[in-house]
């Protein structure tokens, strides 16, 4: 992870045309999740280029085929936060074919009028699930923690990247405000000695091996403990 995370492994990849800042095994977990809790929102923070809400976006629409629906016309749809969308890339998910499933809202994931307003699009759905990859502070990821994971339906999962950065070499992200101490994973683990509805699904990190969010994928066990 140290060597590829120098050389931008991460940076390599795209979905359906839009690059995707994911290492290519979290995308198949990814996959896999979607595949079997079949979520009607998926909630992400942090949309960059647009990859990671294009995956959802497609995945949504395979759901809605294999159940015989018109994804067209099915309530089934990602929705998208980040501080900074850039007009290139709000341009190109503007012209992307799989536009009509995503929601993009532009600001603070933490900040309360974005809260409140993504959390209305969780408002009488079924079967929610959240990915957390915006700013990666362990005050940030906490703050997102508190704000979204309670719209995380029972066996769906709340996924949160880059909890790597705690088992890498300190400084591995110089620009960063993140590092060893003071990222997602230092986040999560606090968060969860509070949450005993949600647990670590160390099955998917043994699986993997090789991830930016071991210790990340957080599957709701019950509504609360
Ligand atoms: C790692 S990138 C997201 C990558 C994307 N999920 C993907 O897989 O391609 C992080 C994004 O988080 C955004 N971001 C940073 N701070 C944020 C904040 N406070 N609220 C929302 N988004 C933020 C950045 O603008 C950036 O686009």
């Amino acid at each position: 992870m140290a060597e590829s995370i120098k050389d931008r492994y991460s940076y390599q990849f795209s979905w359906f045309t839009r690059p995707i800042i994911q290492y290519p095994q979290d995308i198949v977990a990814f996959q896999e999740l979607v595949s079997s809790v079949k979520p009607d929102l998926i909630i992400e923070t942090g949309i960059a280029h647009g990859g990671s809400l294009v995956l959802s976006a497609s995945l949504l629409c395979l759901l809605d085929v294999m159940e015989g629906l018109d994804p067209r016309k099915s309530p089934r749809k990602v929705v998208g936060v980040d501080i900074d969308i850039r007009p290139q890339n709000r341009k190109a998910l503007g012209e992307h074919p799989l536009r009509f499933k995503m929601e993009l809202i532009e600001g603070s994931s933490i900040a309360p009028d974005i809260v409140k307003e993504v959390s209305s699009h969780a408002d009488g759905v079924e079967s929610v699930l959240v990915s957390l990859d915006s700013n990666h502070t362990h005050e940030h990821v906490l703050a997102e923690l508190n704000a979204y994971a309670n719209l995380v339906s029972v066996g769906s999962y709340c996924i949160v990247f880059d909890t790597v950065v705690e088992d890498l070499p300190a400084g591995s992200f110089a620009d960063r405000p993140w590092d060893v101490g003071n990222n997602p994973k230092t986040a999560v683990h606090e968060w969860l000695k509070h949450h005993p509805e949600f647990e670590i699904d160390k099955e998917i990190d043994k699986k993997l091996l090789i991830s930016v969010a071991p210790d990340g994928y957080l599957r709701r066990k019950a509504i609360v403990v």
